[in-house]
């Protein structure tokens, strides 16, 4: 199995571990629990940005591509950290912010051109930003309005310009030049807008997935994947090479999705994310997915949870966390795990006044080492507050052999040596089941005892999972090598 079929761990930099004590999490934090990667068997970790950030989006507004945000650390870390990663068998993927910069950006002074601006005094179309209101902003300085997709500190680049494609891929060749491995692309298909700004049309169908209330009842064709996507993204290609490994945060439905595979390896499945825990959502989700292809080795990128959702546990209920992980963990593709979810982390209360303004910091609770005072995260006051580190951290667990985080570390060994086939196999009402080779999983989302096929247990999500009888407890899975 290569490393891009393996697990990809996403590190929340801020909120994994602060080595300086300033309540911040770092990168040499991060470098210091390698251990804990390796130890789990991950095959990489993707970083949420670490450049120079105002943070209005926690650092998706970025103001220099090329630099780490000395809050978190030097390049000198970085490049240590690096190396370190490798040392030990990681990769490394840099999360990717082409779409738009911070409005701190010196570009968006110097070269204005570089973004996208409304011909009139005013708003020129219908699309709206991703965190609500209009997409369109006045920059008191020049009087004219500008595109933002996501927040107002967050101008949208116009990638119809060719500077701009230039710009962005020098920030890619420059770390890649520094070794890294790959990039998720932030918010790609948010990269190419119509041109001519033409208004979002009144929706025919639903769009899929879930989107905030002012985005329902329009096609969202013109704010976003317009004509002009494959050529942007065969530039990112073009500069990263072929062997760089390229994950795209595409928040499109599956079958709108798939032309991205032609130039990049993965693209997430926001609707496995966002399914409700029963066999017939998880299924709808999976098949089609499953079944991406693209360019060589392009296939699907699996995720339960991330920095903008949630933990898993919330998402999927704290009785299914089991289920979940051993569903996400033995599927086709790539499987990425959020920093926490290992150890049953849950959503928490957040902070008050809270740093992220449409609610995102209870996802994003400090990761729980151990269970002092600071968490093993940190000696001083951390940024956000802690959840419940005397409840579950990572210490505790990695002594008992019937943790969350034994079963994750159980999980990954077992996706090691399944083979790539996938196939989704029957079961009765309420399971989820399909095989990888010889191998058969079975996932019981209902909440009653499910009978499933004899054989050689694998692996079970609990020791008594499996009863006397042969029959397989409510809210649990086992993978069965056929007798
Ligand atoms: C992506 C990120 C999210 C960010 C947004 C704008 O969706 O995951 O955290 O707010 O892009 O960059």
């Amino acid at each position: 199995m290569s490393w891009r079929e393996g697990v990809v761990y996403q590190v929340y930099p801020r909120s994994f571990a602060d080595s300086g004590g300033d309540g911040t999490g770092d990168l040499e934090g991060i470098r210091r629990h390698l251990d804990h990667l390796q130890w789990l068997g991950v095959s990489a970790l993707w970083l949420s940005p670490v450049y120079p950030s105002p943070l209005a989006d926690w650092g998706y507004d970025v103001c220099d591509y090329t630099a780490i945000d000395p809050q978190l650390g030097s390049l000198e870390e970085f490049d240590r950290l690096l190396a370190d990663a490798h040392d030990r068998g990681l990769r490394l993927l840099m999360d990717l912010v082409p779409c738009h910069t911070s409005i701190e950006h010196p570009w968006f002074r110097e070269h204005p051109e570089w973004y996208i601006w409304a011909p009139g005094d005013g708003p020129p179309n219908n699309w709206t930003s991703a965190f609500g209101g209009p997409a369109w902003d006045r920059d008191p300085a020049s009087g004219r309005w500008y595109l933002h997709s996501f927040y107002p500190e967050q101008p949208d680049l116009d990638w119809h310009n060719p500077a701009v494609v230039e710009a962005m891929q020098g920030v890619i060749r420059f770390w890649m030049e520094r070794g890294v491995d790959g990039f998720r692309l932030d918010a790609i298909d948010r990269l190419v807008k119509d041109p001519e700004l033409r208004d979002d049309p009144p929706a025919a169908a639903e769009f899929g997935l879930p989107l905030l209330d002012h985005e329902r009842g329009r096609d969202l064709v013109h704010s976003r994947n317009a004509p002009g996507t494959g050529g942007a993204l065969a530039a990112l290609r073009e500069a990263a090479g072929e062997d760089a490994f390229l994950v795209g945060e595409v928040y499109l439905p599956t079958a709108r999705a798939a032309p991205y595979l032609e130039h990049l390896d993965r693209v997430f499945v926001f609707e496995l994310l966002h399914s409700s825990w029963d066999a017939e959502s998880v299924r709808r989700a999976v098949g089609p997915a499953a079944a991406l292809r693209g360019r060589p080795g392009a296939g699907p990128a699996w995720v339960l949870s991330n920095h903008d959702f949630g933990f898993l546990a919330h998402r999927f209920g704290r009785e299914n966390e089991r289920a979940a992980a051993m569903l996400l963990l033995t599927l086709p593709g790539t499987a990425f795990v959020y920093q926490g979810d290992e150890i049953g982390m849950g959503n928490g209360p957040g902070a008050d006044p809270p740093r992220d303004r449409i609610g995102r910091d209870s996802f994003r609770h400090p990761m729980q080492w151990d269970s002092s005072r600071g968490a093993g995260f940190t000696t001083g006051e951390p940024w956000l507050p802690l959840v419940d580190p005397e409840v579950r951290n990572v210490a505790d667990q990695r002594r008992d052999p019937d943790s969350l985080l034994s079963l994750y570390r159980e999980l990954i060994v077992l996706r090691r040596d399944l083979p790539a086939e996938f196939e989704a196999a029957d079961g009765p009402p309420g399971v989820v089941a399909f095989r990888r080779g010889e191998r058969l999983v079975v996932i019981n989302l209902s909440g009653e005892r499910r009978a499933v096929p004899g054989g050689e247990v694998v692996l079970a999500t609990a020791r008594d999972a499996l009863g006397p009888d042969g029959s397989l407890a409510a809210h649990a899975g086992v993978v069965i090598a056929p007798a």
